[in-house]
């Protein structure tokens, strides 16, 4: 049987990556495969790709084209044979991210994202996203209190973090059967007893 596309997302600091792994973890326990990814990244192209994105100023198009051409290569040499194989794929970030961020923060026109999807995903979409909301403030603290070099999104201003919620939301709102709003705003605790609900019903539907 085809497992599960699983899929984090949010904005940067909304602390979604200290889950993914946790996540994996539950789904081991209880008897299931599992292969972790992240995007952009995931195969040794993408990463090399990925380490181009977050660091090297690049015209909106490009930054755009690079996201979707590190993922057709994510999907065709890890995501689709896993799922084809049955793992369950837990992956931190996957297109979501591009209508949020290249989108939503810096405008790029909404029939070209949806072209390159098109293309790209060939109507694959996660079955289950997580989307980890909070107020930018909080996200702005957490990241600062990290106290590491920031990369091209993460330097953005304000506004810009403000569209990328933004969109994340009605985005949401739109694809409400598959995405599932966290308040990231809570204790880890709290997270992980609801991410963990969230988990038995989508095993149930298998
Ligand atoms: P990460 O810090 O969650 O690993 O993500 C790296 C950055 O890449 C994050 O700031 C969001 C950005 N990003 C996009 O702008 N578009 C995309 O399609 C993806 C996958 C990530």
């Amino acid at each position: 049987m085809r497992g599960k596309f699983i899929t984090f997302e949010g904005i940067d600091g909304a602390g979604k990556s200290s889950h993914v792994d946790w996540l994996a973890e539950c789904l081991r326990q209880r008897g299931l495969s599992v292969l972790v990814t992240r995007e952009p990244g995931g195969t040794p192209l993408g990463e090399k790709l990925r380490d181009l994105l977050l660091h090297e100023p690049m015209h909106l198009e490009t930054e755009t084209l690079l996201m979707f051409a590190a993922r057709r290569e994510h999907l065709a040499q890890v995501i689709e044979p896993a799922l084809a194989r049955g793992q369950w794929v837990v992956c931190d970030r996957f297109s979501d991210a591009t209508w949020a961020y290249q989108g939503g923060g810096r405008g790029l026109d909404k029939a070209k994202f949806l072209a390159l999807e098109q293309w790209v995903l060939e109507g694959l979409q996660p079955d289950l996203t997580l989307l980890f909301d909070l107020p930018l403030e909080v996200a702005r603290e957490r990241i600062v209190l990290a106290n590491r070099s920031l990369d091209r999104f993460e330097q953005e201003r304000a506004d810009f973090h403000e569209r990328v919620r933004q969109a994340y939301l009605d985005r949401a709102q739109h694809f409400a059967h598959r995405i599932r709003l966290i308040d990231a705003n809570q204790s880890l605790e709290v997270i992980r007893k609801i991410l963990d609900a969230i988990l038995q019903e989508t095993i149930k539907s298998n």
